[in-house]
């Protein structure tokens, strides 16, 4: 018997696109499946001003593959001298869909982050009054912390704060990784929501350290203890609205990733919506692949859905290529560690 499931076309709420050889490499792995995505601004350097996404916005318009159907929705890269005037313009103007917050350090590329959250103040109002989502990474950084505790300890101490502070600001909490991210998730009201990831579905610390290192498994946040993961499979299949699809497809070479001091970063673009299914599959829950890849997204970013659709056919298992071969190098493909069967027509 065939299975088969059409959804929406999906969107992904949160993406690495890179820039020059590896944009045009990776890019049609996303539009192939994506109608949109919204587009972080960790380049270097960063996309801190309106007329840094604009430009950037056009170098991705211009590697587009032909036929192409997609969207950038570009974001802000929030640093101590972000102007509120130009951020309000840039949203006035549908530039930009959302303002990225990088704790310094946190991250690849994340320097320019903030360090002093007081110097922030000015613009998180200002969003909040103009409805501007901030999207979070949501580490402290602080070398006391420990990393398998870093998510847990920011929404004590940095992000209940910011939300107390600023009543009214939209919040995308991004790539949680723990249950402590899904309860406050969970807790809070229609102006909080929460990215999960494709890879945090599947792999667990486990997966990065046990039977050798295994750098392609490497991303930050850094995946946790199976408590959390099944916590992240539980909301992500729940078809609760606050929680959708942000795969946080984030390309390194291979040169990069396998090396003394490797790169954090899971590339899961070319394969997502066949992992997605494989794990509602297995959770029972297919008929809400599309609240969490498709319907959840748009209706917190206050956008309609997309109106064109996607099949996904369950057969044999699904070939995909082990690595995008870019101008900038090889990026291998995450590999779930099992075989896909859900093929996307
Ligand atoms: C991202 C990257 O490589 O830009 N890496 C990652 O592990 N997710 C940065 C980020 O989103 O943290
Ligand atoms: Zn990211």
């Amino acid at each position: 018997m065939t299975q088969s499931l059409t959804i929406r076309r999906p969107d992904d709420w949160h993406l690495h696109l890179r820039d020059g050889a590896m944009l045009e490499g990776i890019l049609p792995e996303t539009t192939r499946h994506f109608a949109r995505a919204i587009i972080m601004p960790n380049l270097v350097p960063p996309v801190v001003t309106g007329a840094h996404a604009a430009a950037y916005r056009e170098r991705i318009l211009k590697a587009m593959p032909k036929g192409a159907a997609f969207t950038p929705l570009m974001t802000l890269y929030l640093t101590e001298d972000t102007d509120p005037e130009d951020l309000a313009q840039a949203a006035a103007s549908g530039l930009i869909s959302a303002v990225k917050l990088y704790p310094a350090g946190a991250t690849t590329n994340s320097a320019s982050g903030v360090r002093n959250f007081d110097r922030v103040r000015g613009v998180l109002e200002k969003m909040a009054e103009i409805g501007l989502p901030l999207c979070v990474h949501g580490e402290v950084t602080t070398a006391d912390v420990d990393i398998f505790d870093r998510e847990a300890v920011f929404i004590d101490t940095v992000l209940d704060p910011i939300r107390r502070a600023t009543p009214g600001l939209r919040v995308v909490m991004e790539h949680i990784t723990t249950k402590n991210g899904v309860d406050y998730a969970s807790a809070g009201g229609e102006d909080l929501a929460a990215t999960i990831t494709t890879h945090h579905l599947v792999i667990n610390r486990n997966h990065i350290l046990v039977g050798g290192i295994k750098p392609h498994y490497y991303c930050l946040p850094v995946a946790k203890r199976e408590e959390h993961r099944l916590a992240l499979r539980a909301a992500a299949t729940s078809g609760e609205g606050r929680f959708f699809l942000g795969t946080d497809s984030a390309p390194h070479v291979d040169d990069l990733k396998e090396h003394a001091c490797g790169c954090a970063g899971c590339f899961t673009a070319t394969n997502t919506m066949s992992v997605l299914a494989e794990v509602f599959e297995q959770e029972g829950a297919l008929d809400r692949l599309e609240a969490f890849a498709s319907l959840n997204g748009p209706a917190f970013y206050r956008m309609a859905p997309n109106d064109e659709t996607i099949t996904l056919t369950k057969g044999d298992p699904v070939a995909y290529p082990a690595k995008i071969y870019t101008g900038a190098g090889p990026v291998t493909v995450f590999d779930p560690g099992y075989p896909l069967h859900w093929r996307v027509d």
